[in-house]
């Protein structure tokens, strides 16, 4: 007889990591989206951020030869050289260094770019600031490492833009790094170049590593993106992460990438091999391919999600209650529906998002889930689908909160 379901297993007892974590909360939700449109449920959804674009065919057709021509093998840890060599070009030309393929590691995803590099430089009880809200993997990859997550609240009157005033007072003896994700996942904030430059020469004098997650970096409507490897001395304490999930529309194809010093390279490469011995193979030569390719094709998609951008931001603005800053890169919107919970009564934004999903099918991130403070009464709008669907999306939410609210 199956044991299934037993909570008294006399066999099993979780690890305390393993108790304390929790699914990412984007992702948590897709199952109750799939549970609802097989029952027929015309949904719309802000919810997971992958882009709705396929990536250029030519890359994919690569993959295809790759797999013919039998790339079915273990390779390095670090990936296919002649990848490592293309990422190694392609960012020398993109923030103007020398950056060698020897600097590049190539990873499962972003996602796994950020474990391995928080692996290779997190002790316990070291402290490892980050903003607050961000991306949960920095959270849960610092607690995994024993480590201790310092959030730096950002400012809604700084347009979410991170400070280095900011980042100075919550410095400790403890405090060994930083991990910064601009443009910003989940505000679609932008760092000025000074800001960057303030940033960097906080973190040199107090010798802090910084873990920079510029998966965005392609995703700016207004402004100019600075990266982390533009700065003089980079190699001293920058790990710069990026990938091809987002520009590319390769999320399902997992390949990242990472450049550091190459002592860093080492340590990732060692933790890499015994975590998932390589990133697949046959994959990788979508990025070769993608590469080769250059960012042409990227122009419409970027005039098109800057135009959703302008519609998610104007249909957000006709909800009563909400405000929400005009994040001018990623693919997100933060607006604060504070004044929306409470006319509607409702006691936060997990509890909102939902009573939106089953009572106005539209899928929406709480805000609590990046990771858990400063998302408190806000909810993440990831704004990649057609325009028309997001008008029709904000305006269900509309009609929604007028027939909910006391204010009528
Ligand atoms: C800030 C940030 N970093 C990393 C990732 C993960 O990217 P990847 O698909 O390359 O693992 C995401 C995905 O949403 C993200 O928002």
């Amino acid at each position: 007889m199956s044991n299934e379901g037993n909570s008294s297993s006399p066999v099993l007892s979780f690890s305390d990591i393993a108790e304390e974590l929790k699914p990412e909360a984007a992702v948590a939700f897709l199952s109750l989206v799939d549970e609802l449109k097989r029952k027929g449920i015309n949904v719309i959804s802000f919810g997971i951020g992958q882009p709705d674009f396929l990536p250029p065919k030519e890359a994919l057709d690569a993959v295809k030869k790759a797999l013919d021509e039998g790339y079915t093998k273990y390779i390095s840890s670090i990936g296919l050289y002649e990848l490592r060599q293309k990422v190694a070009e392609y960012l020398s030309q993109k923030y103007g260094d020398e950056i060698k393929p020897e600097e590049v590691a190539i990873t499962v995803g972003t996602k796994a770019g950020i474990f391995l590099s928080v692996m290779a430089l997190v002790n316990p009880g070291d402290e490892v600031l980050m903003q607050d809200p961000s991306f949960p993997a920095y959270e849960a990859t610092v607690t995994i490492a024993r480590g201790k997550p310092v959030f730096i609240p950002l400012k809604e009157e700084n347009g979410y833009r991170l400070k280095a005033e900011d980042i100075i007072t919550k410095i400790t003896p403890k405090t060994k790094g930083i991990i910064i994700n601009d443009p910003h996942n989940p505000s679609g904030s932008l760092l000025s170049e000074d800001d960057v430059k303030r940033i960097y020469e906080v973190a040199k004098e107090h010798k802090l590593f910084i873990i920079s997650d510029e998966i965005y970096e392609d995703f700016v409507y207004e402004g100019k993106h600075t990266s982390f490897l533009q700065m003089p001395d980079w190699r001293d304490n920058v790990i710069y992460l990026s990938g091809f999930s987002k520009t590319w529309g390769m999320t399902g194809l997992r390949i990242g990438y990472m450049v550091a010093r190459r002592e860093v390279i080492e340590k990732v490469e060692a933790l890499a091999t015994h975590t998932y011995t390589c990133p697949p193979a046959p994959l990788q030569f979508a990025g070769i391919k993608a590469l080769e390719l250059g960012l042409d094709f990227f122009k419409d998609i970027l005039k098109e999600y800057k135009k959703r951008r302008d519609a998610m931001y104007n249909s957000l603005l006709k909800i009563p209650g909400v405000s929400v800053v005009k994040g001018p890169g990623t693919f997100y919107l933060f607006p604060n529906f504070r004044e929306v919970l409470k006319a509607t009564g409702i006691n936060n934004v997990d509890e909102l998002a939902k009573r939106l999903l089953y009572e106005a099918h539209i899928v929406v991130t709480p805000g609590t889930g990046f990771p858990k403070y400063e998302g408190e009464g806000h909810l993440r709008f990831s704004y990649v689908l057609p325009v028309d669907k997001i008008e029709e999306g904000a305006e269900r939410i509309r009609e929604w909160v007028l027939n909910n609210s006391n204010r009528k």
